[in-house]
C-alpha cells in the first residue's frame, strides 16, 4: 500500500543511494515542488544539501524572510540567500516588453545561480522539483513558457569537471502527492497549498517597465488581497489569485483632497489544469473590503478594478 509515509521512505531510501556521500545543490523558489524537495533532501542527506535562494525583487511581500525563516532558522537547512534586487532591476531598466522581460529574469537568474554554485566546492549533484506532469510535458517537447527556468538544467557557470547529475527524487510523482508528502515531511498546510507563483515574479505583474517603486506598491496591495481572500475563506477555493499593477493614474477624492495616483487590478481564476481558467466569483464583501483597505491603506493607490476576463481568451496573468 503507498501511503505519503511509505512514499518518503522510498524516495529517502532511493536518494542516499544514488548520491552517498556527495554534496548536492538545490534552487529553492519557496514555490510548493523546490521546498518539498528541500524537506524530502534535508531529511534523507542533512547537510550535504545546499540551497540556492535567489531574491530577484520580485518576490511577494515577506517572501524572502519568510523562505529563510522556514527552511534556515526552523528546520536548519543550508540556505544561501542570494539579494539580488538591484542586479535585476538594473538588467530591467526601460525593458518594455513581455516576453523581453521573462528573457532577462530568466537569463539573470541562471547567472547569479551558477555564481553562487561556483563558490561552493565539491558539488556533484543538482537536485529539482521536477514532477510527473513537468515530465511528460517535456516528453511532449512543449516549450511552455511556465518551465522555462525548470528547464535549464545546465548549470553552465560551473567548471567543466564539476559538471552536475540530476537528483530529482518527485519526478514519478503527481502534484497531489507532492503536497501530501510535503505535509508528511512537516511542512506548513500553508505552503503544501499555495498557490503557483510565476518565475519571473512580479516582473510580469507589473504591466511595462519595471520599478521598485510599482513593486513596493504592488506587494503592499497583493499582500492585503491575500490576507482578505484567506480571512473569508476563499483562499483554498481559488486556483491562483493576485494583484497587478496598472501603470495608469486615475482621479480619487481622499478628505478634501484630490488624489491623482496608480490603477490595481485584482485577479483571481479558478482552473483545473491553467491551460483554461474561470474568473473566480468572489463575493462582493470581500471585494468591497479589499478595494476599501487598499485604497486606504496604500497612498499611491486611488483605484482598484476586479478581472473578470476568463481563459481563453485572455491568459491568467496579465502580460
Ligand atoms: P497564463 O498567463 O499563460 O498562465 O495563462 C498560466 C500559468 O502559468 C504561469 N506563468 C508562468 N510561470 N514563468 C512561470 O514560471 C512564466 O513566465 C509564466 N507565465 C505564466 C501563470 O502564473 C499561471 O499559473
Amino acid at each position: 500500500l503507498w501511503t505519503p509515509a511509505n512514499i518518503v521512505d522510498d524516495a529517502i531510501a532511493r536518494v542516499k543511494k544514488q548520491v552517498g556521500d556527495d554534496q548536492v545543490l538545490l534552487g529553492l523558489s519557496g514555490g510548493v515542488d523546490s521546498s518539498v524537495v528541500a524537506a524530502l533532501l534535508h531529511r534523507a542527506i542533512g547537510d550535504q544539501l545546499t540551497c540556492v535562494f535567489v531574491d530577484n525583487g520580485l518576490l511577494r511581500k515577506n517572501e524572502g524572510d519568510q523562505v529563510m525563516d522556514m527552511f534556515a532558522k526552523n528546520m536548519g537547512v543550508k540556505v544561501i540567500r542570494s539579494d539580488s534586487e538591484e542586479l535585476f532591476l538594473s538588467r530591467l531598466k526601460g525593458v518594455e516588453d513581455p516576453e523581453q522581460k521573462r528573457k532577462i529574469i530568466g537569463n539573470t537568474f541562471i547567472e547569479v545561480f551558477d555564481e553562487e554554485a561556483a563558490k561552493l566546492s565539491n558539488v556533484k549533484w543538482l537536485a529539482q522539483g521536477t514532477i510527473y506532469p513537468d515530465v511528460i510535458e517535456s516528453a511532449a517537447a512543449k516549450t511552455g513558457k511556465a518551465h522555462v527556468i525548470k528547464s535549464h538544467h545546465n548549470v553552465g557557470g560551473l567548471p567543466d569537471d564539476m559538471a552536475l547529475e540530476l537528483v530529482e527524487p518527485l519526478r514519478e510523482l503527481f502534484k497531489d502527492e507532492v503536497r501530501a508528502i510535503g505535509l508528511e515531511l512537516g511542512l506548513p498546510h500553508e505552503m503544501v497549498f499555495r498557490h503557483p507563483f510565476p518565475g519571473p515574479g512580479l516582473g510580469v505583474r507589473i504591466l511595462g517597465e519595471v520599478k521598485k517603486e510599482y513593486a513596493n506598491i504592488l506587494r503592499e496591495a497583493d499582500a492585503i488581497f491575500i490576507e482578505e481572500l484567506r480571512n473569508f475563506g476563499w483562499y483554498d477555493k481559488t486556483s491562483q489569485a493576485f494583484a497587478v499593477f496598472v501603470p495608469v493614474k486615475s482621479v480619487g477624492v481622499v478628505g478634501d483632497g484630490r488624489r491623482y495616483a496608480w490603477v490595481i487590478a485584482i485577479r483571481a481564476v479558478e482552473t483545473v489544469d491553467f491551460m483554461t481558467a474561470r474568473w473566480a466569483h468572489l463575493p462582493y464583501e470581500l471585494l468591497e473590503k479589499v478595494s476599501s483597505r487598499i485604497i486606504n491603506e496604500i497612498e499611491d493607490v486611488s483605484r482598484v478594478t476586479y478581472d473578470i476576463s476568463s481563459k481563453p481568451p485572455a491568459t491568467i496573468e496579465w502580460e
